[in-house]
């Protein structure tokens, strides 16, 4: 257990002043995640144990909050003022307790994967060293800390981007290495630093950076690759870039696991949503919440799916919304049909375009294909629901039932009041309003019969007399 004696500290008590925004940093999303989440993601999944301590401050009761929803047994540190990052994990100290190694995460850097997490405990493992720092070259060094090493190779110290520039250090501001805002310390290491360590610099913060000044040359620089895992979010423009990287590993990992998506970038799928193979996405598809996409399902371009179920072989065509609702094995919808909460359809049934259903159970190979609302209500088997069709479900108090039974004929333009009973195989005549059960094998029409007077529209019809005048 690489983690045994490992305390996690999660930086997160920062106000994300460039953010410019009334929510703290560290809720902002990423990918639908708060920024938080992903360093405690990363910290399980690379195998630490105890629960994580989390330094909150500016807006806690917020970042309390996201932090529970993920990990209930997480404790919290209270920084009250923000004094620097050093001075965030002072406040954390008191739960170190005999551990032999503190894990320091940053709370606005998205991508740590459990992998690098590991190679820091490797890092230290192989060369008993008391500080492992995760390191990359950012495309942009712009406000990170740079990696100052000596002429040995031996890593000296961080120097923060400000007091570079201030300083007027061209060469530590050549230097591409960047400090990523990862940590894993002895703890003894660090407790020295943080009774030591003074705000002697651009910011008059008390810096966690200088913690590699005080290993004294043995630190060790662990380097990633990919820039995009580390960066961290400060502005909206970063958090920005953060989505997108995280968008693109996510649709990657996707791709090699069978997904089809017509294009990536546009695609967005959240982390908790779980897709067979040979489902195909099309561009701008949205994927949020729990959804699940069985084998074959296809969804047309512009759809936007929140904790839905999309059955093998169904197919979304372009434009809808389908929010907790579940599509059955080879159902067809939309395209603009909108399936809400509570919407079950059936092995082949069909909901068509401008189509809206809440609480809507369809059986197997039941339609309503055009221009419709139905709510609270249940649909038999091979049911045809005409265009046009509303069921009256709230009398502005409550809301009531309406169940058709199977092989049903609804004609077109049919309002059925609620609370509502349709039998089998009984059919409802186009423009009917239904107020009253309907029995089996009936047809039900509430239409007042057609008069046809002859020769009126031609003698009086207002229209026929100014079509006349100005017709062409
Ligand atoms: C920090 C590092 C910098 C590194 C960069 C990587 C320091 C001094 N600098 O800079 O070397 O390249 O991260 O992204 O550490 N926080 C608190 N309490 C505080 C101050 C900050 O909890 O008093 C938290 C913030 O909420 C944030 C994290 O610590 O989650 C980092 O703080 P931030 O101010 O963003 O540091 P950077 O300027 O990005
Ligand atoms: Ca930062």
């Amino acid at each position: 257990m690489p983690f045994r004696d490992t305390v996690v500290v999660v930086l997160a008590a920062g106000q994300g002043t460039r953010m410019r925004s009334e929510l703290p940093k560290v809720v902002h999303e990423v990918l639908g995640r708060p920024l938080v989440h992903y360093s405690l993601v990363a910290a399980r999944e690379a195998g630490a144990e105890r629960p994580p301590v989390v330094v909150v401050g500016h807006g806690r009761d917020k970042v309390e909050a996201s932090v529970r929803a993920l990990w209930p047994e997480a404790q919290f540190a209270v920084q009250l003022e923000q004094r620097g990052t050093a001075d965030a994990v002072a406040s954390a100290r008191p739960f170190f307790g005999d551990a032999r190694r503190v894990l320091i995460l940053s709370g606005d850097v998205p991508g740590p994967t459990p992998g690098v997490l590991r190679r820091l405990v490797d890092s230290l493992d192989e060369t008993g060293a008391p500080l492992a720092v995760v390191g990359f070259t950012p495309p942009d060094a712009t406000g990170y800390g740079r990696c100052v090493h000596g002429a040995g190779g031996e890593f000296l110290r961080i120097v923060e981007h400000k007091d570079a520039v201030r300083a007027g250090l061209d060469d530590v501001l050549a230097e591409r290495r960047c400090n990523a805002g990862i940590y894993l310390a002895d703890r003894e290491l660090l407790e020295r630093t943080l009774e030591r360590v003074e705000a002697n610099n651009a910011q008059g913060e008390l810096y966690l950076t200088d913690i590699v000044r005080f290993a004294e040359g043995r630190a060790q620089l662990v380097l990633v690759k990919d820039p995009g895992e580390v960066e961290g979010v400060n502005d909206r423009s970063q958090l920005a870039q953060a989505e997108a990287h995280a968008r693109a590993g996510r649709n990657a990992a996707l791709m090699r696991h069978g997904v089809t998506f017509v294009d990536p970038s546009r695609t967005s799928v959240g982390w908790d949503a779980v897709l067979d193979n040979d489902v195909v996405l099309e561009a701008d598809v949205v994927i949020r919440g729990r959804t699940r996409i069985n084998r074959g399902a296809r969804i047309g371009q512009g759809s936007v799916l929140t904790d839905a179920v999309v059955r093998m072989g169904a197919e979304l065509l372009p434009y809808c919304v389908v929010t907790e609702a579940e599509v059955g094995e080879e159902a067809t919808v939309g395209p603009f049909a909108h399936l809400r909460p509570g919407s079950v359809l059936g092995r082949k049934a069909k909901v068509g375009n401008f189509v809206e259903t809440k609480k809507a159970r369809l059986a197997d190979g039941a339609k309503a294909n055009h221009l419709t609302y139905l709510g609270d209500c249940t649909i038999g088997r091979d049911t045809n629901v005409g265009a046009g069709t509303i069921t009256s479900n709230y009398d502005g108090v409550d809301k009531h039932q309406t169940v058709i039974g199977d092989r049903v004929f609804i004609g077109s333009n049919t309002e059925i009041v609620a609370p509502c009973r349709i039998g089998d195989e009984a059919v409802v005549g186009a423009g009917t309003t239904v107020t009253g059960d309907v029995p089996s094998g009936s047809l039900a029409l509430s239409r007042a019969p057609q008069v046809n007077v002859e020769g009126w529209a031609t003698r009086k019809g207002p229209w026929v007399r100014k079509a006349r005048k100005g017709g062409h």
